[in-house]
């Protein structure tokens, strides 16, 4: 049986109450908290930087899972894991040396992990599975929450989930397969029997106000995939 996590994302919470929105989500059943870094470089939009997670690591008694769509990724992926990260990804556009930047990660003390937009080729994967901790396939092109999930993500997950199988039947090891964009109460069954493990969900968690009944919904619908 695969274990599923659901990781909200604080880019659709209340950035005034930032410390409780945390703490509320994890109260009512978050694995993890998806922490969404944009640049208005590499995305068109701007939000959080190391500071931010420095001043929620306290309110977290969940791995922050910081998402940088930030272009370069170097400096910015040493900050965060210095700030208390616990797992760092990033898109291979963003960064000139892919195996360098995945080493740094590491060194530091974070798992990492390599982020794929809807038309970013899977090619990538091709010689770095093992530095890799997180595979996260994004739904939606990144830069905004509350975007519409677009359906071809299914197949593409349907395929890391092969590679991941395939790798870790020959040299063991863990590497979770992540999902972010568009993903919802109504979709998630669906997402999670292409081959997802990990959930992120921003606008369907923060934008209702009861987040325990969000998140119960979710795993209802989890339990009823067979994998
Ligand atoms: C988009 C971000 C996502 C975003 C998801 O660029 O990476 O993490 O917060 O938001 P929803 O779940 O509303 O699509
Ligand atoms: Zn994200």
């Amino acid at each position: 049986m695969r274990t599923f996590r659901i990781a909200p994302s604080i880019l659709s919470a209340d950035f005034a109450r930032l410390g409780q929105e945390v703490s509320d989500v994890i109260a009512a059943g978050a694995d993890i908290i998806h922490f969404d870094v944009m640049d208005n470089h590499y995305v068109p939009n701007l939000t959080m930087g190391p500071m931010f997670c420095e001043a929620i690591r306290p309110h977290s008694s969940a791995p922050i899972d910081v998402h940088l769509m930030v272009k370069p990724v170097d400096a910015l992926a040493a900050a965060f894991a210095k700030a208390g990260a616990d797992i760092i990804t990033f898109h291979p556009e963003g960064s000139e040396h892919i195996d360098r930047t995945l080493g740094l990660i590491k060194d530091a003390g974070c798992k990492a992990g390599l982020v794929f937009n809807p038309a970013t080729p899977l090619s990538y994967l091709d010689h770095v599975m093992d530095k890799l901790d997180m595979i996260l396939i994004m739904s939606v092109n990144p830069g905004f929450g509350g975007q519409s999930f677009i359906p071809h993500a299914l197949e593409k997950i349907r395929q890391v989930r092969l590679r991941i199988d395939e790798y870790t039947a020959k040299h063991g090891g863990e590497i979770w397969l992540e999902v972010d964009g568009g993903v919802k109460v109504d979709n998630i069954a669906q997402v999670a029997a292409a081959g997802a493990d990990t959930f992120v969900a921003g606008s369907a968690i923060y934008g209702q106000k009861d987040y325990k009944a969000v998140i119960d919904a979710m795993r209802a619908e989890l339990a009823r995939v067979q994998v």
